[in-house]
């Protein structure tokens, strides 16, 4: 990896180093005294959580066998073949070509996760976990998707020597433009529509966590930086019909969203401004400026830039929304702790130089740019995303006769 990467600032636990530290030494003396399991499984009072615990150990033990058994489903279809009505094992055998007693190890492994579920006459349905994987093409294509970065991962100490030689990197275009310098015309091309329908398709549930958590009826004009195809912006439009809209992106992409927007009857209420935000300025007019999943793919000094170029481009009074999954579990307590931040650190290290941030060090960043009112909504389904928003209040000082935008 030749970009050097940044560190994510973690912050410490408020009590007195001394005291925490060494109430936590003793309990590590504790946990690893050879007589405590043997004796918390015997006490009614403790036994729940040594058991809860032993559990929770052995699932992490056993997550790729979990995450293979998904995608086996999707990639057997099982999901949406159970969506439309039960089914035997021998009928699925039949569909998937596998043979009964091969494919029973998989059908049983995904009723214990939840997935699958036994139904009358030996039939299997679709279990509480398997009903969202039949209607949401979004996770089944996230789910394809993950196998490029499990494969990355296969030898994770080798990975992190050298996270960028594997599919994931190459899959996203835009996080290693220098290596994109000798591919042909048509592959580069491929890329940007691979990566671009894979946004479209896994962004609906964030957009309706954006939709459900603001009041978008004072705004008039809304700026998507980074915007993809225009799912956001579509959705948008439908849910508030006095908006409109400019979106900026690559020029291959705000290419593929052209026939979209023309196709949904939008053309006259977008207006799309091809660049990049690392080399030019983000367009005037907007009062609302959205930034949907785009910081967490950027190193800090080109988050630190869009922001600066999204204040410059806001009127006074404008508002920037920046929507991404954030890290919950970097308090340093243990507190609030997510295991969604293990998958997104590996995820973003394999794609680029960007990283999984925390509210607190996004409103930081927010602030330093010129924002003011910073704050985080309270979304109801964090995991898709968070979401943040800040106030331009008044234009920042002018640096010897420019500002400093
Ligand atoms: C992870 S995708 C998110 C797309 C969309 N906002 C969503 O949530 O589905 C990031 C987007 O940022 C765009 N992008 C990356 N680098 C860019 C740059 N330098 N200038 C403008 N857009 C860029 C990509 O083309 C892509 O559409």
């Amino acid at each position: 990896m030749s970009t050097p990467l940044d560190l994510a600032s973690v912050a410490s636990h408020t009590m007195p180093t001394t005291l925490m530290d060494a109430w936590k030494a003793r309990l590590e003396r504790w946990y690893a005294h050879p007589g405590l399991y043997r004796w918390s499984l015997s006490n009614p009072l403790t036994r729940w959580l040594t058991r809860r615990r032993t559990r929770q150990l052995f699932d992490l033990m056993a997550g790729f066998v979990h995450s293979q058994v998904v995608l086996a489903c999707v990639r057997l279809d099982v999901f949406r073949t159970l969506h439309q009505a039960p089914a035997t094992l021998n009928d699925l055998a039949r569909r998937t070509g596998l043979a009964p007693a091969v494919l029973q190890r998989l059908l049983l492994s995904a009723v214990a996760l939840g997935l699958l579920e036994h139904r009358s006459a030996g039939r299997f349905g679709l279990g509480p976990l398997g009903v969202p994987l039949a209607q949401h093409e979004g996770i089944a294509q996230m789910i394809e998707h993950n196998h490029l970065l499990y494969q990355d991962m296969q030898d994770p100490v080798a990975f992190l020597g050298n996270a960028w030689a594997g599919g994931m990197a190459g899959y996203w275009p835009y996080a290693h433009a220098e290596s994109q310098a000798g591919l042909p015309a048509a592959a580069v091309a491929d890329k940007f529509t691979r990566y671009s329908e894979l946004m479209a398709a896994s962004q609906g549930f964030v957009v309706q966590e954006i939709l459900s958590s603001y009041f978008f009826d004072d705004h008039l004009c809304v700026l998507d930086v980074g915007a993809g195809r225009g799912r956001f912006v579509s959705e948008l439009a439908a849910h508030a019909p006095h908006l409109s809209f400019k979106m900026f992106d690559l020029p291959p992409v705000l290419a593929l969203a052209r026939e979209g927007l023309q196709a949904k009857g939008l053309t006259h209420r977008v207006a799309l401004h091809p660049g990049s935000f690392l080399d030019d300025p983000l367009p005037e007019g907007a009062d609302l400026i959205t930034l949907v999943r785009v910081a967490h793919d950027h190193p800090d000094a080109v988050v630190r830039q869009i922001l600066r170029k999204a204040h410059a481009a806001l009127p006074v009074g404008g508002v920037l929304m920046l929507a991404e999954p954030m890290a919950q579990s970097s308090n340093g307590t243990g507190q609030g702790s997510d295991s969604a931040d293990a998958y997104f650190h590996f995820y973003l290290l394999a794609m680029g130089a960007g990283r999984l941030r925390t509210p607190q060090e996004l409103q930081e960043m927010m602030k330093e740019a010129g924002f003011t009112h910073v704050e985080l909504l309270n979304n109801d389904m964090p995991i898709h995303a968070r979401i943040l928003l800040g106030r331009k209040s008044q234009c920042l000082p002018l640096v010897s006769g420019k500002s400093v935008n």
